[in-house]
């Protein structure tokens, strides 16, 4: 294996909407993340992903692009982006940016062509079908595929009397990968970034470019849309991979870039290889989203109310299975949400009661893992899913589209403790930079509600708090990036320690030179823990040397064992 740059990098991801605001519209814009580049180069990150700010309608939050070419103006300028990587390469901070590749939206003016009329040389840019007849002599869908986002996978248009494809919203028609051309325009638009200088891609939704083009029906039992949920109709299928691999041939082989796809549920090793293998000639690393929601509800007899309880030995396994299964084969990115999950705090650690102490035990983890870390902004403040009593606040293209139906079958308490829960806005909220009006994120009302513990949970404090989970964050991307134990934790091997174990996540990281133990509590009450024989090098109690046989609530440690 060649080590590249990306190997050892800390990334951080960032969510332009909600970052930071710096002309205070309520909306955050490039010029924020300028301003925000000395906090980020102070944490330690050297570099960025930063969410799409490509001209957009902004249906789902500028996933829906109309213009590849230029920024939305809200979002700034061409000159801003310039002026972001120049001042951020300034800092050794590479910048990343999100590739759409699998839709645009509906007013980009290649859709707008292609709905136009049959025969427009563009119509093949997308996926058009003819609908069928019902047995009430209503037109239908041409298959009973479901969307991600809303009821079916198909979208009526009047004009030539055909369904387009959406997996996402009906403002987002699929792209046709099929046809050479439209692969040699996206082409286009990789190497224009490229060539602006960015430093690489994280390619939004990659597993879905080819679909099963027979389009028959799914055998899967239809849901409350009356359509079914089969996304292997439209995920992982065998034929994306020579997509994948022209665009790496005509593009990617071309630059020193780095590339992580998102791939979501579903992949299995074998198509994990086919994304990211070191000889697959496809992306560096792919995301999936296999350890994302490991807890289950259960009943507190405390409170009476439902808790989220992780299933540890569980999340253990999915990370087990995805480095075995990468390992000497390819790189994998590490991460706990992005901005399409919950924050991590809410579904593994205990905001209310251990909030220090989980924020920063995940913080250990994830930072001492093997693969490249990807920290999602707030995370590094243990900022919070959403305290929302109204689903009015809710903003998510997916909120908008279900709230209606879910609540012909659920009260208004279910959906809403169910959205606080799961929803993709609770990821999404204005960054909490101090306890000013609006968390500091903006001088005028935010487009997305800010949550009220920001008085408390914000980066001013943290600063000044030698043991808040900021700093935490900061110590640990010390340790991996530039002290004695930089090689084995971004090189060395890893082997999972006491695996059965129901409340521990613990692995070993080694190499010729050093041996390092990772031990954490998963749980808000202490547990026992066998004490090896070292010199502790992190926790996030205050700890002198000696540990004994008891890990705190959410404890983490990190021990050099003595070499045997
Ligand atoms: C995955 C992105 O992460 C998500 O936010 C978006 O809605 C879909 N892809 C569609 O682009």
């Amino acid at each position: 294996m060649e080590r590249k740059w990306w190997m050892s990098a800390v990334g951080y991801q960032i969510y332009p909407r909600t970052f930071y605001d710096s002309n205070n519209d309520g909306i955050g814009d490039l010029k924020g993340i300028i301003q925000k580049l000395d906090y980020i180069h102070d944490l330690g990150v050297n570099l960025i992903w930063i969410g799409p700010f490509y001209k957009s309608p902004m249906d789902d939050n500028g996933y829906d692009v109309s213009d590849f070419f230029d920024v939305d103006p809200v979002f700034g300028t061409l000159e801003d982006a310039r002026e972001l990587l120049s001042e951020a390469h300034k800092r050794d901070i590479k910048v990343v940016l999100d590739l759409v590749l699998n839709h645009t939206s509906d007013e980009h003016e290649w859709f707008m062509e292609s709905r136009s009329s049959l025969n427009n040389p563009k119509r093949d840019y997308y996926i058009w079908q003819k609908g069928k007849v019902d047995k009430e002599g209503k037109l239908v869908p041409p298959n009973n595929w479901g969307s991600f986002f809303e009821g079916s996978a198909w979208n009526y248009d009047e004009t030539t009397k055909e369904f387009y494809m959406k997996i996402f919203s009906n403002k987002m028609p699929d792209l046709n990968w099929d046809n050479p051309k439209l692969r040699e325009e996206m082409y286009r638009v990789a190497c224009y970034w490229l060539d602006l200088g960015v430093d690489g891609f994280r390619v939004d939704a990659i597993a879905h470019l080819a679909r099963d083009l027979s389009f028959e029906d799914s055998t899967l039992p239809l849901n409350i849309h009356g359509v079914a949920p089969d996304w292997s109709k439209f995920s992982n299928r065998p034929e994306l991979f020579t997509y994948i691999n022209e665009f790496h041939d005509k593009v990617l082989s071309q630059y020193d870039c780095m590339t992580v796809g998102e791939v979501g549920g579903g992949a299995r090793i074998e198509s994990g290889l086919g994304y990211a293998a070191y000889d697959a000639r496809a992306f560096n690393m792919a995301f999936n989203f296999d350890h994302c929601w490991e807890t289950s509800q259960v009943l507190d007899p405390i409170t009476n109310q439902m808790k989220n309880v992780t299933n540890v030995k569980h999340l253990k396994e999915i990370f087990n299975y995805w480095i075995e299964g990468m390992k000497n084969k390819g790189w994998l990115p590490q991460y706990w949400l992005n901005h399409d999950h919950p924050r991590v705090i809410n579904q593994y650690g205990d905001p209310i009661h251990y909030h220090r102490e989980s924020g920063s035990m995940l913080g250990m983890v994830l930072l001492t893992l093997p693969g490249t870390p990807f920290i999602y902004n707030g995370e590094e403040i243990g900022m919070t899913n959403v305290d929302y009593t109204d689903v009015n606040d809710f903003n998510d293209v997916w909120v908008k589209n279900n709230v209606s139906k879910l609540l012909e079958h659920d009260s208004m308490e279910n959906v809403l403790d169910r959205l606080r829960r799961t929803s993709r806005d609770n990821a999404r909220t204005p960054m909490q930079w101090s306890d000013e009006p609006y968390a500091g994120f903006s001088k005028s009302n935010p487009i997305q509600k800010v949550i009220s513990n920001y008085v408390q949970i914000n980066v001013k404090n943290q600063l000044l708090d030698e043991h808040s989970i900021l700093k935490s964050y900061q110590k640990l991307i010390h340790l991996r990036r530039f002290s004695e134990y930089s090689d084995v934790l971004i090189f060395g091997q890893f082997k999972l320690v006491n695996e059965l174990n129901e409340d521990e996540f613990a692995f070993d990281r080694w190499n010729e030179h050093k041996k390092v133990r990772i031990i954490a509590n998963f749980r808000p009450y202490s547990v026992h823990f066998d004490q090896p024989d070292g010199k502790l090098i992190y926790s996030n109690y205050e700890r002198e040397s000696s540990y004994g046989h008891e890990l705190k609530p959410f404890e983490a440690l990190m021990i050099e064992l003595n070499n045997d």
